[in-house]
């Protein structure tokens, strides 16, 4: 099937990039020239496990190509919205200026028959808006919501083998398009949820408010833990046993970040209360106030570790990025933190294997280390703020051998403590105590 893809970031460049591995003729199309050169070029521009093998061999294919011009848009059968719905910068609200702006420029190109399909998280009641306005343009084409439930760092794999397809739709006949977008990648047992557009809407924001909401309760566990003496780690083991509980996404620490759950979880309080029902999601305030206060408590843990200041203290800051196997840096609870430590008076030094091009864009005023050493070497305080492999694997006398004093804060409780202690360092988790 021919398709285009509108919006190459974290989300259209791998939607592309599978659509065309699962056998479609894709156009991808973004307004920023330089991204669209990359990718035309093979380069991904952003870390993403895997995405570079299939860009590969979807361009050699010849089934996938880039442009800047919407208009070769024209003529596919199926187009997806895959543009950012980024956080307003005076409010909570999601900003629709992209979502709008690329299914205006789309319209002119529509074909009797077309489907556009959404895959952006919108506020609900988006969908019905941009139907209408898609109908009202008289082209006959028509719309569908089918949001994306990738996780970065698995995007290819969760775009290739999704665990369910949601489609929101206003005709029956809508699905089965999709259904032959998907058919390669529908597994046998693959759900398929076929509804309207306001609960496709809401699948996605309810989707992420639920896992913020885990891991704010299990941070909010850990505030107790700490006040009590007991290990959050130990405490979400025994509850993740319960089935209906489930251990996943019970990882206490620094908390969650990223392009998506902060800023998701304001933009559905701000619809909720645009729509009168405020007080329905209002635990959402507390999910996000519960998330930032952890990331405090690691620089309070820091002034402890240190004996009362971290004025002129040497910190290395292990991680940047909101999570490993990403080089994404958005509402990073790693860089908060490197923050808030520099505002203290440290001396900090950010080391991350990918994300030090967007840390440094975003934070000029840090100091950064292309490896772990560097930043280690003389350090008073060494602390884990993204789990990545590299430094979980770190060797205690190793860094003990090279840092000035022995101190360890395990912002993600991903360091086997009695190693480290064994070594000779003071270790700090979060929750443990
Ligand atoms: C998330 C959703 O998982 C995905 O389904 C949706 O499509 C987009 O948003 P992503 O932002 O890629 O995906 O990251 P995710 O793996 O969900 O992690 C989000 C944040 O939560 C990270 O900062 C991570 O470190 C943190 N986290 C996750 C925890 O603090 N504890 C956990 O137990 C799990």
């Amino acid at each position: 099937m021919k398709m285009s893809v509108i919006g190459c970031g974290y989300l259209g460049a791998v939607h592309a990039a599978a659509m065309a591995e699962l056998g479609h003729e894709v156009v991808g199309v973004d307004v920023d020239a330089g991204k669209i050169a990359a990718l035309s070029a093979g380069r991904a521009p952003f870390f993403e496990p895997g995405l570079p093998e299939i860009l590969a061999s979807a361009l050699a294919s010849g089934r996938l190509r880039f442009t800047t011009d919407i208009a070769e848009a024209g003529g596919a059968r199926v187009h997806f919205i895959a543009v950012g719905t980024p956080q307003t910068k005076d409010s909570y609200a999601a900003d629709l200026t992209y979502v709008d702006a690329s299914v205006a420029a789309l319209l002119p190109h529509l074909g009797d028959g077309d489907l556009v399909v959404g895959k952006s998280t919108v506020p609900v009641g988006t969908a019905a808006r941009l139907a209408d306005a898609i109908t009202a343009s008289g082209s006959g084409a028509r719309l569908a919501w089918n949001p994306e439930f990738l996780r970065e760092g698995f995007a290819v794999k969760d775009t290739l083998e999704p665990d369910r397809l949601v489609y929101g739709v206003a005709d029956p006949a809508d699905a089965e398009v999709l259904d032959e977008v998907y058919q390669r990648a529908l597994g046998a047992g693959t759900p398929r949820i076929v509804t309207d557009f306001a609960t496709a809407e809401l699948v996605k924001v309810s989707a992420n408010a639920f896992l913020a909401t885990k891991i704010s309760f299990i941070n909010a566990m850990a505030e107790i833990a700490e006040a009590t003496g007991a290990d959050v780690t130990r405490l979400a083991d025994a509850i993740g046993h319960d089935a209906r509980i489930g251990r996943r996404f019970l990882n206490a620490g620094v908390g969650f970040g990223g392009g998506c759950l902060p800023k998701d979880i304001r933009a559905f309080t701000a619809r909720a209360e645009e729509l009168g029902r405020g007080e329905s999601v209002a635990f959402l305030k507390e999910v996000d106030a519960i998330n930032l206060r952890r990331r405090q408590r690691v620089a309070d843990l820091a002034v402890d570790l240190l004996d009362g200041s971290v004025v002129g203290s040497k910190v290395a800051v292990l991680g940047a990025t909101f999570k490993p196997h990403s080089d994404d840096v958005r509402d990073s609870p790693a860089l908060d933190v490197a923050v808030r430590l520099k505002g203290l008076g440290a001396d900090v030094v950010v080391t991350d294997p990918e994300g030090l091009d967007n840390a440094r864009a975003r934070h000029p005023q840090l100091l950064y280390a292309a490896i772990a050493d560097e930043a280690l070497r003389h350090a008073d305080l060494a602390v884990l703020v993204t789990e990545w492999p590299q430094y979980t694997s770190l060797e205690p006398a190793d860094v003990g051998a090279i840092m000035r004093g022995r101190r360890v804060i395990d912002g993600r409780n991903a360091l086997d403590a009695a190693s480290w202690r064994a070594a000779g360092f003071t270790y700090a988790g979060l929750g443990r105590g």
